[in-house]
């Protein structure tokens, strides 16, 4: 009997268990997919504690956003799919229900598309979240282009180390920001063209070196709190700022700087099937080119998604992926 992930209560990592249940038909328009490997995210320890800002049904609730498998059933009038074809699962919004933390789930077709040749199976679970989100951050909303400065922050997570990929591949200077000097080598090496440790720079003052005394372009906050305050001093006036992320959850002053300001959830893309081709379509192109690869930290078995979530939990895995294999 298929497996699938579930908890009846909120709280840590052990309410976690697995149940068998057969798996659900598809109907039209929607696939049924095989899952070979799923990612585990931020979103997921919220759902499974109760803090998530979507209300989570209990009990018998999934989790699980991302994931990729193969096609196992059509429903009727589904077209451009053929059964046993790989698939990437674009972000699922009703998790709760059709989460990708299980052997099947079943959901619209517009949801999947074609997984990049020369993608493993590992990878492919954990590229849509990250890397959808710095796509749709960057380039849908603050229109990057080469030649661009764009400041990240919080850059050795899932996000950042994606933004500073997708920057890279588009021709912008991705410049990161860590709390950390000693992470200054690792950026580097994960395609940072400059890195400011805040414990040890002057934040804008090493931007502002870096980008022949203009400031950056474009800045990417991940991590908001009173920190956003130094990134807005090292913006050029004209510039903007898009801000994606809250990992710091002390009060963020009101930003009062000459900037376009964006906030960016990336479900206002990912429930739009023309918007959700167009990031799969470059996501694709990263990947042949070879700009593009998830950093994956650990594969746990599907029996020990217990003990991924307290992976997650101590924050070990340094911003790259933890996976799920199915
Ligand atoms: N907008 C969306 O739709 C969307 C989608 C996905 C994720 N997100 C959000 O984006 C943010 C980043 O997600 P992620 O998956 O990249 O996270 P992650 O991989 O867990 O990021 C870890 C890194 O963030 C930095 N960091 C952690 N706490 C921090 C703090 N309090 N202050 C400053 N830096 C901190 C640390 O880097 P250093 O030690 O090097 O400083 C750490 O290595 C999260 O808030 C997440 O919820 C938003």
């Amino acid at each position: 009997m298929p497996r699938v992930v579930v908890f009846d209560e909120f709280g840590g990592p052990d309410v976690l268990h697995v149940f068998e249940e057969p798996g659900v038909e598809p109907a039209a328009g929607e696939v049924r997919v095989r899952i070979e490997a799923f990612a585990v995210n931020p979103l997921d320890q919220l759902m499974r504690s109760g803090a998530s800002p979507a209300p989570v049904p209990l009990p018998h609730a999934r989790l699980g956003v991302e994931g990729t498998g193969v096609v196992d059933a059509l429903g009727p009038e589904v077209t451009g799919l053929e059964v046993g074809d790989p698939v990437i699962i674009a972000a699922i919004p009703d998790a709760s229900v059709r989460g990708s933390y299980a052997d099947y789930t079943t959901l619209p077709a517009s949801r999947v598309f074609a997984r990049p040749a020369g993608l493993e199976v590992i990878e492919a679970a954990a590229i849509w979240v990250a890397y959808s989100t710095a796509y749709g951050a960057l380039v849908e909303k603050a229109r990057l282009r080469p030649g661009d400065q764009v400041l990240i922050s919080a850059a050795s997570g899932g996000v950042g180390r994606a933004a500073m990929q997708i920057a890279n591949q588009i021709g912008a200077v991705p410049i990161a920001v860590t709390r950390q000097a000693a992470k200054k080598d690792e950026l580097l090496a994960a395609g940072a063209a400059a890195v400011v440790a805040t414990d040890d720079d002057d934040l804008a003052g090493q931007v502002r070196r870096h980008t022949g005394g203009a400031g950056a372009d474009i800045v990417l906050d991940l991590v908001m709190g009173p920190g956003q305050q130094e990134l807005l001093q090292a913006a050029r006036p004209g510039g903007t700022l898009v801000v994606a992320g809250s990992l710091d959850p002390r009060p963020t002053p009101f930003p009062n700087a000459p900037l376009t300001i964006y906030r960016y959830r990336s479900f206002e893309h990912t429930l739009d099937p023309v918007a959700v081709r167009r990031m799969a379509a470059f996501l694709t192109a990263g990947v042949r080119l070879g700009a593009l690869r998830p950093a994956i930290a650990t594969v746990f078995s599907f029996d020990d998604v217990v003990e991924a979530h307290r992976h997650l939990e101590k924050g070990l895995h340094g911003g790259k992926k933890i996976v799920v294999s199915a």
